[in-house]
């Protein structure tokens, strides 16, 4: 009998012990659904890295962020049904890299109803669709006209001023990302801007998008400089990976940066850098990944703290040309 008693009550303390213990390790949850427009984009794959990063190191004993990552492939209707499943498995939160940003009011109607609240990053959503759930939604980005009056500006800044033949006149040709996105357009316009506004003459050769991607920058820059050769002084390109696909273009039809054209991207990927260091690429634009992760991951904070926040949180570029 005794014997019994003493096992029963061994056995009904590693009960207690064990429940104890599960409830004093409890760590909660919180789940993440983050869409990212287009895995195959060399900048968008930069931040994405980064906010993994950045979330795993806010993991404590009691909180564990699980991140779900989504590749869109650049399909809108693809991306919908990622983000529709984030909805109904529950995410607290959801960080949107949208395809297409004029389906954000679709999202937020969607989020909202569910209470889901959703931070959007690089493609800017309209104001108007932010406001439709005050508070509870906000975009975290960079305003893309500081970086085309960039790229603008370090054109002006070289002795130059980008007439490398002294005609009066710079010749430029202009490749676009995605027109549909404010990136491109505000890179597009403002780069000239810049130069307009301090009195210089442009004449545009050819202005053509290239999607982001580095085989179409390649593709419109051998096109241009076969049309129009000796005449071509600048390229500017919206983004670094097109600008990468320009310099195989530029070298491979003999030219030189620096020398008898110039070359300017946005992004400062690594590889860019180095080459701009290197005097290949006149200079880029740094598109701060890192501070829009960091940004997005703190206004995410705020949101699962059940905290208002404001629409748009903004991150400023940086320009980039050689060390000296
Ligand atoms: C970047 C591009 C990128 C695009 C994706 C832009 O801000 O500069 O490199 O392809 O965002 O939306």
């Amino acid at each position: 009998m005794r014997k019994i008693s003493k096992i029963l009550f061994v056995f009904v303390a590693l009960a207690m012990l064990t429940a104890c213990g599960a409830s004093g390790s409890e760590s909660k949850t919180v789940k993440i659904g983050v869409a990212i427009y287009k895995y195959d984009d060399n900048f968008m794959t930069v931040y994405r890295e980064q906010l993994a990063k950045i979330f795993e190191a806010k993991n404590t004993d009691s909180v564990t962020y699980e991140l779900t990552f989504q590749d869109g492939k650049g399909d809108q209707a693809e991306q919908t049904n990622q983000i529709d499943a984030f909805i109904s498995q529950g995410m607290d939160l959801i960080i949107a890299n949208l395809v297409d940003p004029a389906s954000a009011a679709t999202v937020i109607d969607k989020a909202k109803a569910a209470e889901i609240p959703v931070v959007f990053i690089n493609r800017e959503p309209a104001e108007d669709d932010l406001l439709i759930w005050e508070g509870r939604t906000a975009y975290v980005g960079a305003d893309a006209r500081q970086s085309g009056t960039f790229q603008g500006q370090i054109i002006l800044d070289l002795e130059t001023k980008g007439d490398i033949n002294g005609d009066g006149v710079v010749s430029y040709v202009m490749i676009v990302g995605d027109p549909a996105n404010i990136d491109a357009q505000y890179r597009t316009e403002y780069s000239i801007k810049a130069l307009t506004d301090a009195g210089v003459t442009v004449d545009k050769l050819l202005e053509q998008r290239g999607d982001w991607e580095q085989p179409k920058g390649q593709e419109i820059a051998a096109g241009a400089l076969a049309q129009f050769g000796d005449k071509v002084e600048v390229i500017f390109a919206n983004n670094d990976a097109m600008a990468l696909g320009a310099l195989q273009a530029i070298e491979s039809a003999g030219r030189t940066v620096g020398e008898d054209i110039y070359l300017v991207g946005v992004d400062a990927l690594d590889e860019v850098v180095t080459l701009v260091n290197e005097g290949r690429i006149t200079g880029t634009v740094l598109n701060d990944a890192e501070g829009q992760a960091t940004k997005a991951v703190d206004v995410a904070l705020r949101l699962l703290d059940g905290e208002s926040v404001d629409t748009h949180y903004w991150v400023d570029y940086v320009k980039v040309v050689k060390e000296q």
